[in-house]
């Protein structure tokens, strides 16, 4: 459920688990208004549903409106899966964080296990999705944070929120972006900075050391400029539909019971989905 929604991959990812695994059913794309969304959750287990996504602008405003939430969600602020239990009451929680550290593990195992040499994290943005990124980092056992944001004061209040313990936070400005990459282990972009249709992200790598890893959760297009500047340089870059089809997997194991796989196969399915998406968008 989302508004708009019909930009949503998850319709084709949860259906080529579903065919891959055979199992009787169909994941849907509805569009909900803000609006119209206590009564589209209410109505899901008379309906039939297992569960629900829920995307923008429903993650937070959701919250109130189911039976449980759980902890990671209550963290991260914000809920997008919900299980519709045997009695019909809905427990929320969100996997970003999760989708988030496994794509890190499955691309670069060694860096997320020596938690990128007990180096710095620094996290581009200070909206949900960075608030998501610092409860991963944090659970993954990395000790200093540096937020990176356009707006100082939203940077700050991010970082207030942290109250983890041993967990160090800063905030910095987008000019002290630079600065900020010195020392640090793993650089992450939660803005929508480099998304096609949307202005570049221009961050000057100077300063990153060479061992780090650069992750961007834009995945259109899927190298962007932040990642290209990377590889060229000789860091290990990281991709962000990785975390689209990794934090699906948590719903999917809840709904139905099954460990999806996240392989090349499911990746070319997502991406020609999204090709076709694209060229739908450039014909309108
Ligand atoms: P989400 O929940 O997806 O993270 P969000 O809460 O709207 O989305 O946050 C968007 C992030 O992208 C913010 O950090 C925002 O910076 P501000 O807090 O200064 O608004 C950042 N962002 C979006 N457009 C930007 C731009 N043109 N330049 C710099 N930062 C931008």
């Amino acid at each position: 459920m989302g508004w708009p929604v019909e930009h949503s991959l998850s319709p084709v990812l949860h259906g080529h688990w579903l065919a891959r695994y055979g199992i009787t059913g169909s994941y849907e794309a509805i569009p909900v208004t803000p609006d119209d969304l206590p009564v589209a959750l209410a109505g899901l287990a008379e309906q039939g549903f297992l569960g629900v996504n829920l995307t923008v602008p429903h993650k937070e405003a959701a919250m109130a409106l189911v039976d449980r939430v759980d902890e990671d969600a209550q963290r991260i602020g914000a809920i997008n899966t919900i299980v519709v239990g045997d009695d019909g009451a809905l427990s929320a929680t969100n996997t970003d964080a999760y989708g988030l550290i496994e794509n890190i593990r499955a691309s670069a195992p060694d860096a997320l296990v020596n938690r990128f040499g007990g180096r710095a994290a620094v996290i581009l943005g200070a909206g949900g999705a960075a608030r998501a990124a610092m409860v991963g980092l944090a659970d993954a056992g990395v000790e200093e944070i540096r937020i990176v944001n356009r707006t100082l004061a939203r940077a700050e209040a991010l970082a207030a929120l942290a109250g983890i313990a041993g967990l160090r936070v800063s905030a910095h400005a987008m000019n002290d972006g630079p600065a900020a990459l010195a020392e640090a282990g793993i650089v992450i972009n939660t803005t929508s900075l480099g998304m096609i249709g949307q202005p570049p992200l221009e961050l000057d790598l100077a300063m990153l050391p060479a061992e780090a890893v650069v992750n961007d959760i834009v995945y259109a297009p899927l190298e962007t400029g932040l990642l290209a500047a990377a590889r060229a340089r000789g860091n290990t870059v990281i991709d962000g539909l990785g975390m689209l089809l990794h934090q699906a997997r948590a719903g999917f194991r809840a709904w139905f019971g099954v460990d999806a796989a996240v392989d090349e196969d499911l990746r070319g399915a997502v991406l020609a989905a999204h090709d076709n998406h694209a060229r739908d968008v450039a014909a309108t």
